[in-house]
């Protein structure tokens, strides 16, 4: 099958290698911007990748909503089968999109979106056919492991192992989304929306790591705590929940050992059981590999089903104790089991509080210009 490409970037480039050397694919057009087309197999016009009858599915991988979503669409009524890397867009237009697939008799497929090479969204669509999924999530931000792991192996503040980040490519100009745990928390509303039917579109509670400072590292470690950055999701009466928030781990966890920019998708299963999926969650060949695979799979997968709706992430049910940083004259905000002063801050281990609690009071201790750091403690 021939295989259009929309965008040549870090990951094009990787589908169309691949495509090269791939059994029953080939790869076909591929769309650059006006005045980028300096050979034969490069387009400017989606028409000329949607009226041409020999492509037969096409990858989107130029990011973004729009015109991502318009040139998926018109893809999709032209009767080709689309896969994509974009988690943006398919936060926002998935369940459409995967509709207007049904529609036409096509797949429309997007594993690459959620966990970049490993293969998360794929097994859980499959597992979701058959099992009850009880929970799921894990490390979803390789920008953000890799921040967290150099700060704690090396001892550098959040500034350093920003730039150092951004260095290696791992961070983008603008770090925002990742950072603050907007890019953890597209990948959640996709995994829910693939294991139960509910794309979680409001009602969530994101923390990010922006506030984590070199004197937080060297606390928890001292207590023998490794911070990750953790998406969480499950089943909540008719929603989900759904919530991204920095976790302190006992060196004895599996989190503790992924480390650099790798990620670790987890579900548990009601037959299953606990089932770790570790690997590369970004990157051009990681991600290339995951829209190559949903192209081997064309036909056989669906991953938003026609029961898919949207629903308000209720989180109220969760409950942890939290590692929290806080100005002093801000701490009765808490009620901590154990606490102490250190300077103008006080640190502590609150008692079990609801997920939106901690994050509400945070918010009010920010907006009033306090300054605070939270972490759920794992159990
Ligand atoms: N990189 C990763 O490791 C990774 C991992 C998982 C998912 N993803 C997702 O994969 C997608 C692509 O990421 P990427 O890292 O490959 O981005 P990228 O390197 O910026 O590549 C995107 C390419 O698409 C082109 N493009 C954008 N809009 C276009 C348009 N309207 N017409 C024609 N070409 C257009 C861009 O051209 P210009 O340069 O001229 O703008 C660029 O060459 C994003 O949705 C991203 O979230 C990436």
């Amino acid at each position: 099958m021939k295989v259009a490409i929309l965008g040549f970037g870090t990951v094009g480039v990787g589908v169309y290698e691949m495509l090269e050397k791939c059994a029953g694919l080939e790869p076909g057009p591929v769309l650059v911007r006006p005045g980028k087309a300096d050979k034969p197999f490069k387009v400017t016009s989606i028409e000329a990748i949607v009226d041409d009858p020999s492509v037969g599915a096409v990858a989107e991988v130029m990011g973004g909503i729009e015109p991502a979503n318009t040139y998926v669409a018109m893809a999709l009524k032209a009767g080709k089968h689309v896969v994509t890397s974009n988690k943006a867009l398919v936060a926002a237009h998935g369940i459409e999109l995967c509709e207007l697939a049904r529609i036409n008799g096509v797949s429309f497929l997007f594993s690459a979106a959620c966990g970049g090479g490993v293969p998360f969204l794929h097994n859980l669509a499959i597992a979701a056919q058959s099992d009850k999924i009880l929970s799921l999530g894990g490390i979803l931000n390789g920008t953000t492991n890799f921040m967290l792991d150099a700060m704690q192996s090396e001892g550098k503040d959040y500034a350093d192992v920003l730039k150092q980040a951004q260095a290696l490519g791992y961070a983008e100009a603008d770090p925002t989304a990742d950072v603050s745990g907007l890019d953890a928390l597209r990948k959640i509303m996709l995994a829910c929306a693939v294991a139960y039917d509910k794309l979680p579109v409001d009602g969530f509670s994101r923390e990010g790591i922006e506030s984590i400072t070199a004197a937080d590292v060297a606390d928890f470690q001292a207590r023998g705590l490794t911070c990750r950055l953790i998406t969480s999701g499950g089943p909540a009466g008719d929603s989900v929940y759904a919530y991204v928030e920095p976790v302190l781990f006992p060196a004895s966890s599996p989190e503790c050992a992924v480390v650099k920019n790798f990620n670790m998708a987890k579900y548990n299963g009601e037959n299953a059981g606990a089932i770790v999926l570790m690997g590369q969650g970004a990157g051009r060949y990681p991600t290339a590999s995951a829209v190559v695979r949903d192209l081997c799979g064309l036909g056989s997968l669906e991953m938003f089903r026609p029961a898919c709706v949207e629903v308000r992430a209720d989180n109220s049910n969760c409950v942890h104790s939290y590692y929290v940083r806080v100005n002093a004259d801000k701490a009765d905000r808490f009620s901590f089991a154990e606490s102490k002063a250190a300077g103008n801050a006080v640190r502590g281990v609150t008692v079990p509080m609801a997920v939106p609690v901690m994050h509400a009071i945070a918010e009010d201790i920010r907006n009033e210009g306090g300054s605070i750091f939270f972490a759920a403690m794992e159990g």
